[in-house]
């Protein structure tokens, strides 16, 4: 994203599996996060209007940068490593 949050969808055809991750951008950092909840695992969706990933389960919620802000979940959401290389970006998961 320019600025903000993006959602993205991987694809792993070998393993017939997808995946979701949310790329954030702000103030010239770019940031991976995990969309599984800390708390016991449902994926969070981000909210425009509060700037913040709201889980749908028991109402825990994280700011722009995966940090808790209410709620449950005691630990923030996880950061994926970034790397960007000739304009592309690279984002390490675990499969
Ligand atoms: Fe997200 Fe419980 S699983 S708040």
């Amino acid at each position: 994203p320019e600025e903000g949050v993006k959602k993205i969808d991987i694809e792993i055809e070998t393993l017939n599996k997808s995946l979701k991750i949310f790329l954030v951008k702000t103030e010239g950092s770019l940031i991976a996060l995990s969309p599984v909840c800390t708390h016991l695992g449902c994926f969070v969706n981000y909210d425009r209007d509060s700037m913040e990933f709201i889980c749908p389960c028991h109402g825990g919620r994280y700011n722009i940068n995966g940090e808790v802000v209410a709620g449950p979940p005691k630990e923030p959401l996880h950061r994926l490593p970034v790397k960007i290389e000739n304009k592309k970006v690279y984002v390490g998961i675990k499969i």
